[in-house]
């Protein structure tokens, strides 16, 4: 039996809001970074655009950062949380600055730095590393946490559950002790114990068939949290990025808003413009709109794509702003300095997730949410390009410190963790039941709960989710864990959140479009609050 591994602080998830926090933490505490996968792979590797921040204090304002994410949130921001963030983000990016993140210059100017512009901005306040601005700040966080002698990666490690006082049969206020970690390398199931444990695990846009993201946006640190009893909140947010590139070899890839913020035109097979039809801003409409009118266009025509058109720019423009989007189309047939390119929306962001206070608190005490799978009350009904890097930062910096001021460290003894237990379960016999029920479980979603939805496909769906849950469960108890199952039991989770989120907001707004309820509900919009069974009680400030 493997012996529980203690640690201060347990961050489960190693992308931008996951390493930021361990960085910031690392000087007074131990801390263990989980990654299910490779270290750095997940959705901040793949970020393209950049980071918003207002970095040009005589052309823009924090003033008009703030309104430009309340007009996208579709009046479901907390505006506080807005201001926040904002006030928050050129601390941020000075930070990332600091840190040796090598964003691009104007003209390689050693003073300013270039900034791009995407939808919804009314100013350019996007900074970025070329088209690869993830990549650039994911590989520069990587280097100083391996460098850090307080911070342990286990890369391959995922998390299955938390551990919590109450499920340990312990009496007193529930809070969370650690968490059940499966070493896939090693196929054994570990206790990690922590004073505090922080999910830091991603969106959840692998519930759809077409995503831009990674396969690791399963959706875990919702589910988990969750299941430890605490509130989730608009899961029916789900934003679609416009633009992914149409190619059975391409999974997917995006071609960042940036694109369309540099002159990039859509249009239909013919050549003719559409978005002007659709919105006054055109090409630069919030993504929630772009999208929409993309899907109304393709139904409208029968069309498998729609185009996205650069070409009129220099060849020696798109080299130096899109230098990894050329390279990658190029390699699969199309030259964007020449001719348009296909593309259609896919699934790109989480914008609900598990609810936090601005410290990064969950319900459940010594259980913090950050990153892409928190609800800050940042993005409302629908994110603001960019501001999700920014988030990431700025929710693991005041975590880091809410962190590091407590005083209240969990006071069980490591060894009085109970050991998993796998007495009654077996090899499982059809692994192929896995890899149906998710391919159902995207396709479903896709169909049912994509960008228009109706009541009858929201009701499908959701009888689809009870009965994969059904079979899921059962497999659960009988067989021994594996990184599919723990994945597919996490999403079906998730898309019934999604579902029952969807269905209980009988409006359209922002990302939540459907045909039952097509106009937006006047008066003072709530959020979709989920609440669990086991409610952990609130010892949050709610955001
Ligand atoms: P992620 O970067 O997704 O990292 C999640 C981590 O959690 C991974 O290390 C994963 O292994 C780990 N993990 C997950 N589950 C478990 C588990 N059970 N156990 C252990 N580890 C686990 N946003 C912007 O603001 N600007 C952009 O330009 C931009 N471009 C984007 C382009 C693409 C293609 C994509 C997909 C997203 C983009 N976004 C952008 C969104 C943004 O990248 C993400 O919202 C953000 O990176 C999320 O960061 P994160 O740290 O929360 O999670
Ligand atoms: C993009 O580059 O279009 C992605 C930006 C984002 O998701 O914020």
């Amino acid at each position: 039996m493997p012996k529980p591994r203690p640690s201060q602080v347990l961050v489960i998830g190693a992308g931008i809001a996951g390493l930021t926090l361990a960085l910031r933490l690392a000087a007074t505490s131990q801390v263990t970074v989980l990654a299910k996968a490779r270290l750095t792979e997940g959705s901040s590797l793949y970020a393209q655009g950049g980071v918003a921040a207002v970095l040009d204090a005589k052309k823009d304002s924090l003033s008009s950062h703030v309104e430009d994410t309340l007009n996208a949130g579709a009046g479901l921001c907390d505006e506080d949380t807005v201001r926040f963030v904002v006030e928050h983000g050129p601390e941020a990016i000075h930070w990332l600055i600091d840190e040796g993140v090598p964003f691009t210059k104007v003209n390689h100017d050693e003073a300013t730095y270039h900034l791009t512009r995407e939808g919804g901005h009314s100013h350019r306040r996007v900074i970025h590393a070329a088209d690869e601005t993830g990549r650039a700040i994911e590989n520069t966080l990587e280097s100083q946490v391996r460098q850090h002698p307080n911070i342990r990666l286990l890369e391959h490690h995922i998390a299955i559950d938390l551990i919590t006082r109450h499920k340990t049969g312990l009496d007193g206020e529930n809070r969370c002790l650690g968490a059940y970690v499966l070493d896939k390398e090693k196929d054994r199931v570990e206790v990690f114990a922590a004073d505090f444990t922080v999910l830091a695990t991603g969106g959840a846009s692998k519930v759809y068939l077409y995503t831009s993201n990674p396969d690791t946006s399963t959706g875990d640190g919702v589910a988990i949290a969750w299941r430890a009893g605490c509130r989730v909140a608009n899961m029916e947010f789900v934003q679609f990025h416009p633009t992914c590139l149409y190619h059975p070899h391409a999974k997917s890839f995006l071609i960042s808003e940036a694109v369309r913020g540099e002159g990039g035109k859509l249009t239909l097979p013919d050549g003719s413009s559409f978005m002007e039809n659709h919105d006054s801003r055109a090409e630069l409409a919030p993504r929630d709109i772009v999208a929409r009118a993309i899907d109304y266009e393709m139904k409208k025509h029968g069309l498998d794509h729609v185009l996205l058109d650069i070409s009129h720019k220099s060849p020696e423009f798109i080299n130096e702003h899109f230098p990894h989007i050329y390279k990658v189309c190029l390699h699969l047939g199309y030259d964007i300095t020449r001719e348009p390119i296909p593309v259609v929306p896919a699934a790109h962001y989480t914008c609900g997730g598990v609810i936090t206070d601005h410290r990064g608190r969950t319900d459940l005490a010594a259980l913090y949410s950050i990153g892409e799978c928190a609800h800050t009350g940042l993005h409302g009904a629908n994110r603001l390009a960019s501001n999700s890097l920014l988030e990431c930062v700025v929710f693991a910096q005041s975590a880091a410190e809410d962190i590091d001021q407590r005083q209240d460290p969990s006071s069980i003894s490591v060894s009085a963790l109970p050991p998993w237990d796998e007495s009654r379960v077996t090899d499982p016999d059809e692994e192929v039941v896995v890899s149906h029920n998710w391919d159902e479980l995207r396709r479903f979603m896709w169909d049912y709960v994509g960008i228009v939805r109706t009541d009858k496909r929201l009701e499908r769906a959701l009888h689809r989710a009870h009965l994969l849950q059904a079979e899921i469960r059962e497999f659960y108890t009988n067989f021994r864990v594996s990184n599919d199952l723990i994945e597919l039991r996490n999403l079906v989770m998730v898309a019934e959140l999604i579902i029952r989120s969807a269905q209980a907001r009988k409006e359209s707004r922002g990302l939540h479009y459907t045909r039952d309820y097509p106009t937006t509900r006047p008066g003072v919009p709530e959020n979709t609050v989920m609440i669990p069974d086991n409610f952990a009680a609130s010892v949050i400030e709610a955001a």
